[in-house]
């Protein structure tokens, strides 16, 4: 296994063309384990997804410089407002000075406006930024898991959704990328923390992500999932309104 850091077990994986997976495993109070990944997208203009949390920044800079140099990144992208997602961004935007901030209109209204050290760029809904060979489409998902300003990125090259929270699942992600189930165990765990909203729309904004047809799901917590994306949204959809 390709690992950066002999002593978190920081490990990078490409798990598409040119999309990489990061992920360090982490023990949790209690002894459950669990894990953080973030995804570089190497293109024109390389973007990275999840900053992980600020303590974290070393590890992911060292795991980057393994696939490119980092002051390469010009977008630094996340689906909300919290630290695995965005915590060490202005770390990156010291790192990398062509970089910018990437994320919905709400987060760059409300927060990223005033925390980033840069001015970030904000995407509408549907709105997509090119990336070279490929791009990223922003979708609006107010709420959903949590956050008003979270969203998701559509990575069109690949045909990845970039799906933070969503399919959580415990332990320390080892694999990098499964075609087992995973709802499962993202549906078990959220039995015992439920992270979810539970919005007026969630139902609408599920079906609005399935429609991008997803073959692959890359999750911020356990293992990336290869498959049917929109059947597997779909099963969430329904596990959430049982
Ligand atoms: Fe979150
Ligand atoms: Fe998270």
């Amino acid at each position: 296994m390709p690992v950066t850091n002999a002593a978190s077990g920081t490990n990078v994986h490409e798990i598409a063309d040119g999309l990489y997976r990061i992920n360090t495993p982490v023990a949790l109070p209690g002894g459950l384990g669990f894990s953080f990944n973030q995804y570089l997208v190497v293109d024109e203009e390389p973007l990275l997804f999840h900053t992980g949390p600020r303590r974290m920044f070393p590890l992911v800079r060292e795991a980057v410089a393994s696939v490119m140099p980092v002051a390469r990144l010009r977008h630094i992208a996340f689906s909300h407002v919290e630290a695995d997602e965005c915590g060490s961004l202005n770390e990156w935007l010291a790192a990398a000075p062509q970089a910018a901030p990437l994320c919905g209109s709400v987060a760059a209204m409300v927060s990223i406006g005033d925390l980033a050290d840069r001015p970030p760029r904000a995407l509408a809904d549907g709105e997509t930024a090119r990336l070279g060979r490929g791009g990223v489409t922003w979708l609006d998902a107010p709420h959903c898991p949590h956050g008003w300003e979270c969203g998701f990125a559509f990575e069109t090259r690949t045909k990845t959704l970039l799906c933070g929270d969503l399919f959580t699942q415990p332990g320390g992600g080892t694999e990098p990328v499964t075609e087992q189930d995973v709802l499962g165990p993202s549906e078990a765990f959220r039995k015992q923390m439920d992270y979810f909203a539970h919005g007026p729309d969630t139902a609408g904004l599920i079906a609005k992500l399935a429609a991008t047809r997803p073959a692959l799901m890359a999750c911020m917590h356990g293992s990336a999932w290869r498959g049917d994306g929109a059947r597997l949204l779909a099963a969430l959809g329904d596990a959430l309104e049982s």
